[in-house]
């Protein structure tokens, strides 16, 4: 059930909540109170962005375990159904990664773009999307059909992509 907690219109709230606060300063406490990491951090404290970094490594080496399995002649579901839980975990973790103060703009090492605290909207439409098709995949996985998987495949990718091509800086 934890999948279906964050809601679109929760997590633009959230987003306003925090931008309510100063860079370096403490956010509102009610919105901080049931997740581990600190979410206003001071441009200083960039913990977060080591967190944020492997959540998403998580994600694209998961994300790679299904892929091959599909490539082999008779995959293993269990991998895949492994490898799924950890994509639909770590989905739900991605609103929590983006507190203010970790964009470009506060001097943050990072992929993100400042479009993600210009359009909390989009970028709370996005994630939503990601969840979806991480609970597709999710379902997909349990069915042990080589073909319901790749299509949850596609789904999924196209998440991934939606986003990037939003949020993340363009690779050359
Ligand atoms: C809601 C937006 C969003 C979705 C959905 C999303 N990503 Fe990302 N992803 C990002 C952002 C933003 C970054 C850059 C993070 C940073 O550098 O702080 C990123 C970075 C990454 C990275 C590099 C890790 C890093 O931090 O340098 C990988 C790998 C990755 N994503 C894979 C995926 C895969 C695979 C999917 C889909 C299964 C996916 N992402 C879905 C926004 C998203």
């Amino acid at each position: 059930m934890a999948l279906t907690r964050i809601s679109a219109t929760s997590f633009a709230a959230l987003a306003m909540t925090l931008s309510l606060a100063a860079c370096g300063e403490t956010a509102d406490d009610t919105a901080v109170a049931d997740t581990e990491t600190e979410m206003a951090a001071a441009p200083a404290d960039m913990d977060i962005l080591k967190v944020r970094h492997d959540n998403f490594e998580g994600i694209g080496d998961a994300f790679k375990v299904i892929r091959g399995e599909l490539e082999k002649g008779s995959p293993d579901f269990d991998a895949i159904q492994a490898n799924a839980r950890i994509i639909a975990d770590n989905a739900v973790l991605i609103p929590e990664h983006f507190p203010e103060c970790t964009g470009p703009a506060d001097g943050a090492d990072t992929e993100a773009l400042d479009t993600i605290w210009e359009k909390p909207e989009e970028f709370s439409a996005a994630t939503e999307r990601m969840l979806g098709a991480s609970r597709t995949m999710l379902a997909a996985a349990d069915s042990r059909d080589a073909a319901t998987v790749q299509a949850a495949v596609k789904e999924l990718g196209g998440a991934c992509k939606n986003c990037h091509d939003q949020f993340r800086e363009k690779e050359d």
